[in-house]
């Protein structure tokens, strides 16, 4: 059996396409996968059957992933704990939990991470189309780390747990085409995404220290500053905004929507009692949780 955990962005999605920096933090909830030799060759995720001949997109990300790990001849089950399409890194843990079982399956020796990580971001590029690696990089690795396109991840030390609470503010959104939206507003406006992008990574360099300190009064103003230029993005919706609004309200330290916008989940740093937070989302109807975002101090 193979796991891999979901994702959260803290601080930076959109921008972290464009090579600025991003702080994104693995979560409990992910996927989890067995794999077993078949000449069947198949991918089960629930109720998904797909073959990597049947032109089917998962189909075809099966094919790719396992093109890239230079296996054939295998059979996967996934059960997947995360909504698809809502910022969760869904499709990235199933990627990860899917390469990691086809490597135990076919008696890899030690679990590769370049090789893991190059067979996530094939299947990735299926889905995405223009994708950062940041989700898939966070379900191989976990904890909270800051990612810049190209260069990788650094973990990053957390001065205390972060205690997120999660909502389901939307119906899912296609990633491709919100990065896609980006890319349109870019072209057209540029020096104005570019001031955005620039202010993202400001937030994203002011949150090493409260990070590290435990100041997250500080860290949820970036967030909350940091769904302000998602806002001016045109990836939020009002729906969206009502959740972060609500959470606020309710004794959240910073709200904000998390992954590509246009739907799906919205995060929020709270401090215990997390109950009125999600007792206001559920007046909402809104699906919630929460989760907890551990790693190691510093030394
Ligand atoms: O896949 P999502 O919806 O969690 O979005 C990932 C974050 C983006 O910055 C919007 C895209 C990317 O590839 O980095």
């Amino acid at each position: 059996m193979a796991r891999a955990c979901g994702k959260i962005i803290l601080l930076g999605e959109h921008a972290v396409v464009y090579g600025f920096p991003a702080i994104a933090a693995g979560i409990e909830r992910g996927a989890e996968a067995r794999a077993w030799p078949s000449t069947a060759s198949r991918l089960v995720v629930g109720d998904h059957t797909a073959r990597p001949d049947d032109g089917s997109e998962l189909g075809r990300a099966y094919r790719a992933l396992l093109e890239a790990l230079d296996v054939h001849d295998v059979a996967v089950e996934v059960s997947l704990e995360l909504p698809p399409g809502c910022g969760l890194g869904a499709s990235a843990s199933v990627a990860v939990a899917t390469a990691r079982a086809v490597l135990q399956a076919t008696g890899a020796s030690e679990p590769d991470q370049a090789r893991l990580l190059a067979a996530a971001q094939a299947w990735e590029g299926i889905f995405h189309g223009n994708p950062s690696g940041i989700d898939a990089t966070t379900a191989a690795l976990g904890g909270c780390l800051r990612f810049v396109r190209g260069r990788g991840a650094e973990p990053l030390c957390l001065g205390q747990a972060l205690a997120i609470a999660v909502a389901i503010a939307g119906p899912p959104a296609s990633t491709r085409a919100m990065v896609e939206a980006v890319a349109r507003l870019r072209k057209t406006r540029p020096s104005h995404v570019e001031d955005i992008f620039q202010g993202i990574a400001r937030l994203v360099d002011r949150a090493r220290e409260p990070l590290a300190s435990g100041a997250f009064d500080l860290l949820g103003q970036l967030m909350d500053q940091n769904q302000d230029f998602l806002v001016e993005l045109g990836v939020s919706t009002p729906a969206m905004d009502e959740a972060c609004a609500d959470a606020r309200k309710a004794g959240a330290l910073g709200a904000k929507l998390t992954g590509s916008g246009g739907g799906g989940a919205i995060i929020a740093l709270v401090e215990p009692p997390v109950e009125p937070v999600l007792s206001a989302w559920k007046a909402r109807g809104l699906a919630c949780f929460v989760t907890v975002v551990s790693a190691p101090s510093a030394p």
